[in-house]
This record gives C-alpha cells, sequence and structure tokens, in this order.
C-alpha cells in the first residue's frame, strides 16, 4: 500500500530512483539501495545495520516535498490522520533525536501467568544462573550486561507474577525466598547502569478476578506494591511498572482508582520520585488508549503533592495483523494507527508515554516496520520516552518473537530485529 504511493511521488518529486523517500531505508551494513533522502529528511543512523530518511526540523531543503509527502500519507485516509502526519515534519524543539530510553524485556519470573490471571508458580522459568527450580537457567544478567554495553541500551523490563511474589498468599508479604531470587535480577539489572522495570504480569487479575472490580481489593493489590517500594525506595533508577496488560475491565473509571491508589502508596513507601507507569485497559493497546477512555480516566492520577511528575502512560503495540504478537509477519508501523495521534493527545495533555511490549519475527517485514516504527518514536522523543522489545529472558530460539542473544560471556550474538531496529550504535 504505502511503499507504492511514495514510490509514485519519488519520480514525481526527483525524477529519479536515487532518492529515498521518507522513513525508507538509506544506509546500513548490506544496503545497496538508494543513500540519499528527498529534501526535508536526512538520512539518520539508527545502528550499524539500519539508516533511515526521517523527517526535520535539521534537514535542509524544500519542504514542500516534506509537505507533498506527508500530504499524500494522509491523504487516503482522513484529515485529522494529515494534520498528526504534518507534525512529523516539524518536531517541538525539545525533541533530541531520540528517545531517551531503549531497551528489552527480560522474561522469566512471569512464565505459567495467564491472560485470566492465574499464575502457576512451577512454571517459572527464572533468566537468573544456577537457581531453582531448573539448573543452569538462561544467563538474563549476561544479556543485559550485553544489551548494554554492545547495543546501548538503558532499560530492562523485568515481568514477574504476582502470585510468585507473595507465594500465592493474596495480600500477604513478600515471599523472602522468592523475592530473594527475583531480586537478583533486578539488581544484576541495576548493576548495568540500566532503568529496570518492575512489571506485575497479571493482566489486572489475580486467578480470574479483577483487581477493585469483584476481585482482590485496592488494600491487597497496595500491600504488594508498598512492600516493593519500600524495598526499593533508595534506587533512582527503579522503576514502577503496576501491572501488564489490563483487559476487559469493566469500568475504566474504576480501574483508575486501583492506580491512582498504587500510586499514592508507592509515594509514600518512599519512593517519591521514581517514574511509575500507568496502563490502560485493552492490554496496553497503543491503538486503542485514548479511543477506550483510558488515557481520559489514567490522566487523572495523581502524586501526592497533586503533580504528575514521573507518572508516564504505558502501551503495548505489536506490528502483526492482530496486535496480538504471535506473528513472525508484520503488517503495519503502527504510525498512523496509534502513534501519530497519540502523539498529539500527549503534547495537547502535557505528558509523555513509554512503550513497554513491541515486538516482531526475526523477519523482512518485521525488520522494515519495526524500524519504521522506532524512527517514529525517536522524532517524537518529546512525548515518546522509549521502547522496551518482547523479548529476550528465557524465551529460547523456538520463540516467534525470541529477543534473546546467543553466546554468553564477552561474545553475543543478536537476533536480527535487535541489531537491525533495537540496538543502538552509541
Ligand atoms: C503447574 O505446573 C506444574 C508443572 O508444569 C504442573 O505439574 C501442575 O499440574 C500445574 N498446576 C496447575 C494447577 O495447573
Amino acid at each position: 500500500m504505502m511503499p507504492s504511493a511514495l514510490l509514485v511521488l519519488t519520480i514525481l518529486a526527483g525524477g529519479t530512483l536515487a532518492q529515498q523517500s521518507v522513513w525508507g531505508q538509506c544506509g546500513g551494513i548490506g544496503w545497496s539501495g538508494a543513500t540519499s533522502c528527498v529534501a526535508g529528511s536526512c538520512c539518520k543512523t539508527q545502528n550499524d545495520y539500519y539508516a533511515q530518511c526521517t523527517p526535520g526540523a535539521g534537514c535542509a531543503g524544500a519542504t514542500a516535498t516534506t509537505m507533498t509527502t506527508a500530504t499524500s500519507r494522509g491523504a487516503t485516509t482522513t484529515t485529522s490522520k494529515t494534520t498528526s502526519t504534518t507534525s512529523k515534519a516539524t518536531p517541538t524543539p525539545s525533541n533530541t533525536g531520540r528517545t531517551r530510553f531503549a531497551g528489552v524485556n527480560i522474561a522469566g519470573f512471569d512464565f505459567g501467568c495467564g491472560t485470566d490471571g492465574t499464575c502457576n508458580t512451577s512454571k517459572i522459568y527464572p533468566p537468573v544462573k544456577n537457581m531453582p527450580p531448573s539448573y543452569n537457567n538462561p544467563d538474563g544478567a549476561g544479556q543485559m550486561n550485553h544489551f548494554y554495553k554492545d547495543d546501548h541500551m538503558n532499560i530492562f523490563r523485568l515481568p514477574v507474577g504476582w502470585q510468585y511474589l507473595v507465594n500465592n498468599n493474596l495480600g500477604g508479604t513478600l515471599d523472602s525466598t522468592n523475592l530473594g531470587y527475583y531480586d537478583q535480577l533486578v539488581q544484576s539489572c541495576l548493576s548495568t547502569g540500566a532503568y529496570c522495570i518492575i512489571d506485575i504480569h497479571n493482566y489486572a487479575r489475580w486467578n480470574g478476578a479483577i483487581i477493585g472490580q469483584g476481585g482482590p481489593t485496592n488494600d491487597q493489590f497496595v500491600s504488594v506494591w508498598k512492600q516493593l517500594a519500600t524495598k526499593y525506595a533508595s534506587q533512582s533508577r527503579i522503576w514502577f511498572g503496576i501491572m501488564n496488560e489490563p483487559h476487559d475491565v469493566p469500568s475504566i473509571t474504576t480501574w483508575a482508582a486501583t492506580v491512582q491508589a498504587v500510586v499514592i502508596a508507592i509515594r509514600n513507601a518512599g519512593a517519591t520520585s521514581q517514574f511509575i507507569s500507568l496502563p490502560g485497559n485493552d492490554w496496553q493497546s497503543a491503538g486503542a488508549v485514548i479511543s477506550d477512555g483510558s488515557a481520559a480516566a489514567l490522566s487523572t492520577v495523581k502524586n501526592p503533592d497533586g503533580t504528575t511528575t514521573n507518572l508516564v502512560f504505558d502501551v503495548h503495540k505489536y506490528l502483526d495483523s492482530d496486535n496480538s504478537g504471535t506473528h513472525t509477519e508484520c503488517v503495519t508501523d503502527n504510525i498512523d494507527g496509534a502513534f501519530a495521534p497519540l502523539a498529539t493527545w500527549l503534547r495537547q495533555n502535557g505528558r509523555q508515554a513509554i512503550l513497554t511490549e513491541t515486538g516482531g519475527g526475526n523477519t523482512a517485514s518485521c525488520q522494515t516496520y519495526m524500524c519504521q516504527q522506532i524512527a517514529y518514536l525517536n522524532a517524537n522523543s518529546d512525548v515518546f520516552l522509549g521502547y522496551v522489545g518482547w523479548s529476550a529472558g528465557s524465551f529460547d530460539n523456538t520463540y516467534e518473537l525470541v529477543e534473546t542473544p546467543t553466546g554468553g560471556g564477552s561474545s553475543w550474538t543478536d537476533t536480527s530485529l535487535v541489531k537491525s531496529c533495537l540496538a543502538r550504535s552509541s
């Protein structure tokens, strides 16, 4: 769809195919296509393997071509999309050209958790070496060191099941043994120098019932966060990811009240300034967060002092045909359908968001669309704080969306999607 339309435009604008269109690839190891970009966009290097034509104020040249391209992009759809794509060509002054954070998920302590909020704690597969329940577990610490040093990443999300943290005792104290194991992963994350997201991976539920809406009480959920915040209060790089992928939550305003209770508890436990991420309904879909009312409801959540400092919207987005993150082929860059309207909303409301799950297969289609999506986030870094790929950790290469590097010690090899799109060159 879009590529052929842009190709026609390129011919009309330049009379030659030598110039790459906006968001097209323009360099990187193994690239033999066009290396210059249409006017109004610059060839920006994302990493050794990928450079992309990115519109921006720093790109000298005829804005007319940029505007034509932008208009044509939105022309087949709606006026509002035309408006938002136009804003891509004029980033606000606070854009730095790349997001503050880039990283991956280090999954495993969440294995065995279902979308109904059940977690079979016998099925966790910790990405921590040489610990029970299975020997020679994946080297999450080594992976994070590699991602931090070689790929210049600076954030890792560490999913964990609620049941595991409290050893199936709803509302009870953190289990010292289980927390001890999980904390090994947290500490190895912190020791890299990166930010570390504690992600309770329970879909707003405990054993099939929704928190604050028929299931656990807010107090029971607040309890686990109050204890975690107390433990990590002095760590400025701990990031509190309140809940993974709420879905089919009946009342978004009631859910926002639950999130508000957790925010107050975390702050009052002494974690007064760290990032806290606010998850909406519909699996945190970046394409639904405005339309389903999540953005409006969660925008009322405040710190105890009445500010929204470091309260960040937490969204997910996959690039496959049904946004499920289960297919190895990608079909969209999510710009018109999700990130452009979200950027507009965030700017209008003075807020920021982070993409804590995104991923695709190690395929050509996912490389194209993922790199485009990330370039868009980078170009709108005033409102998008970063992205976190799904997933490394305990996944092996039989998993469709594997981002786990192979090797070890000082010699790791990345998957092709990480190498081409998620990694940074500096
Ligand atoms: C939990 O997982 C273990 C190990 O796979 C399995 O033996 C057990 O039946 C599971 N329990 C439930 C309730 O599904």
